[in-house]
């Protein structure tokens, strides 16, 4: 009965909610993978040279296909129109020498002040119709020794965060100023620094990769999306340390993005911000089980990077283990400035909390609340809040008792 009834509250809130519009604009399917121009088999040796030349003459359409062995490489370009394929049990690993990705300073695998000392392991740029396809793994060897000192870019990683520097280590994959880019199944671990970046993009689908490195470095973001529209993410399971999903808006705004059925482990979950001046709108995150998590939903800015997050929507959605299962934040890092952010249009809806967490909204204005409706939100007894200059609407359950189940979500 009960049951029922919470099935015909579900309904009417869904018919009252207008969904279809905080998402990717774009009609997105399941991609499938390009035919192949040239296939590969790892020699052993360094095959950076043979993987470039490759993938320099394939034809737009087609992919180059790493087809048996483990590959070790330096970093590669992917061009335009043109993809790469790894089959089923192949591995690339990005070879640990700092100087295979330095930017010409010198910097790379050091840690200063600017960060911008490596070219990324893949870099996708001024591309359209690219991508990364197939079921092999992408090893960026982020724990291997990078000098006769046995330092990794892990521990580089860490030095420089615990000294407030920046560190110089690669990318995994960085997609930027490009159109219509696929990521599709492959997976990816060990991450030197972001797995996957993607800044100023139109149109990128990544569907079905698994993001697995639970032992990285603080700094080993899982997807990152800077000032992209049109993205998608779907079916993906992210564990890593750092953002498992973060969207920015430093110089472009993010908007029309859907992140749907996907699992996370580790990680600080769903993160919007810090540095959004352009703004980062109509996104949903939908159908998603976040495990083991410092932070699950997180919202974080300041009045030195802020800017207005609108229209963002979490819907069906199980946490568990997550210490801020809610987190919406104006004063991020305490930092100060003069900009004013805003969080509008906040909706939580169906969202499942089995574990006793802290739920944090902290607004910095109080003539300009944080704006969120909360629908069929259900936690645990003995979780905290903790509310400054927030406008609530809807309605909570605060004991979820037995109830919590996340079995329906079936991904
Ligand atoms: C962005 O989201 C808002 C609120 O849901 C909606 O009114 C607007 O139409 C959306 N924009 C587009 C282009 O869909
Ligand atoms: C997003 O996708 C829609 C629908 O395909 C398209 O009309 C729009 O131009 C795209 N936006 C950008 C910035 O590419
Ligand atoms: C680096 O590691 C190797 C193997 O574990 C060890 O033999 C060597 O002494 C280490 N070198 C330094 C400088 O710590
Ligand atoms: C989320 O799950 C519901 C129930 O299974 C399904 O109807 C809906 O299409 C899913 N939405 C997305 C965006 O996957
Ligand atoms: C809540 O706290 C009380 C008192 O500390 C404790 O007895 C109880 O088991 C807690 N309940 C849950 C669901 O954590």
């Amino acid at each position: 009965m009960q049951q029922q009834l919470v099935f015909l509250v579900a309904i009417a809130l869904l018919a009252l909610v207008h969904v279809g519009t905080a998402r990717d604009l774009r009609k997105v399917v399941e991609p499938k993978n390009p035919p192949t121009c040239t296939s590969l088999k790892a020699t052993g040796g360094d095959d950076t040279k043979a993987i470039q030349k490759a993938l320099d003459s394939c034809a737009k359409g087609k992919a180059v296909t790493l087809a048996a062995g483990v590959f070790y490489s330096g970093p590669l370009t992917i061009p335009s129109g043109v993809s790469l394929l790894l089959d089923t049990g192949v591995a690339l690993r990005a070879i640990p020498k700092p100087a295979l990705y330095d930017k010409g300073r010198r910097t790379c695998g050091t840690i200063d002040d600017s960060g911008d000392g490596c070219k990324s392991f893949i870099t996708i740029k001024g591309a359209k119709g690219s991508g990364i396809y197939g079921t092999g793994t992408i090893d960026g060897e982020g724990g291997a020794r990078i000098n006769a000192r046995n330092l990794t870019w892990f521990k580089l990683n860490k030095v420089a965060s615990g000294r407030g520097r920046k560190t110089n280590s690669p990318m995994l994959i960085e997609i930027s100023n490009s159109e219509d880019i696929t990521l599709y199944k492959i997976t990816l671990v060990r991450s030197p620094f972001y797995h996957v970046y993607t800044s100023e993009t139109n149109g990128l689908t990544v569907w079905g990769i698994t993001i697995n490195s639970p032992t990285a470095s603080v700094s080993s973001d899982g997807i990152f999306s800077a000032g992209s529209q049109n993205v998608t993410v779907s079916r993906c399971r992210i564990n890593t340390k750092d953002d498992n999903i973060g969207i920015s808006a430093l110089t472009a705004p993010s908007r029309y993005i859907s992140v749907y059925e996907t699992h996370f482990g580790r990680g600080n979950g769903l993160a919007i911000g810090s540095r959004i001046i352009h703004g980062v709108s109509n996104v949903t995150f939908s159908n998603m089980t976040l495990n083991a998590l410092s932070s699950g939903m997180r919202i974080k800015t300041n009045t030195l990077n802020g800017g207005v997050v609108a229209n963002i929507v979490y819907e069906n959605i199980c946490v568990y283990r997550a210490r801020f299962p809610i987190f919406l934040d104006m004063y991020y890092h305490g930092l100060t400035g003069d900009r004013k952010p805003e969080f509008k249009n906040i909706a939580f809806k169906n969202i499942q909390v089995g574990s006793a967490g802290q739920f944090i909204f902290r607004g910095v204005n109080e003539n300009d609340p944080i704006k969120a409706t909360i629908n069929d939100m259900r936690i645990t007894l003995n979780s905290t809040w903790s509310i400054a200059n927030t406008q609530f609407s809807g309605n909570w359950v605060t004991n979820i008792g037995k109830a919590f189940s996340c079995k329906h979500f079936k991904f």
